[in-house]
């Protein structure tokens, strides 16, 4: 059984962006990314990211991930906070242990499809 099944499928995540998306708000390391989009089109990517994370349905069959985030200069470090954000949310609304692990592991590989920010140049 997926995560996605095991917490109890659409209106579980329904409930988990609620909280999520609050924290992603709250977030000044993460809003500006979020800024200029409306507040159902961020609903919903936490939703798609969410869904993706728990192994559920594919929820956009349009835009590869590449493409989707290409030009965002979204950042490892912006990566890594809304993959914690995710993973603390999930604790926090009781999700079992071993979800919770599996998340890391599904939401990992695409870090190279949605990381386009060029790390700064280091002084020699
Ligand atoms: C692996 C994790 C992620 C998944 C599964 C995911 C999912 C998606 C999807 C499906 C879209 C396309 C929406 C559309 O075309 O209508 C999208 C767009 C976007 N993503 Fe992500 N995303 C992830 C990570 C991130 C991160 C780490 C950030 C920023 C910190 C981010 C910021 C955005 C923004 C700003 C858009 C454009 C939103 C819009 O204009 O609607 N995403 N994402």
């Amino acid at each position: 059984m997926s995560g996605y099944d095991e917490i109890g499928g659409a209106g579980s995540v329904k409930a988990v962006v609620a909280v999520l998306y609050q924290r992603v708000l709250g977030d000044p390391d993460l809003i500006d990314y979020f800024r200029e989009v409306d507040l159902d089109r961020l609903k919903a990517h936490q939703r798609a990211f969410l869904t993706q994370a728990l192994g559920g349905p594919d929820l956009f069959a349009g835009r590869s991930m590449a493409e989707a985030h290409a030009g965002l200069d979204i950042t490892d470090a912006s990566f890594d906070a809304l993959l914690e954000h995710l993973l603390i949310t999930l604790h926090d609304l009781g999700v079992p242990d071993h979800v919770v692990a599996g998340v890391r592991g599904a939401i990992e590989p695409l870090r190279a499809e949605v990381v386009s920010a060029r790390p700064a140049p280091v002084d020699h």
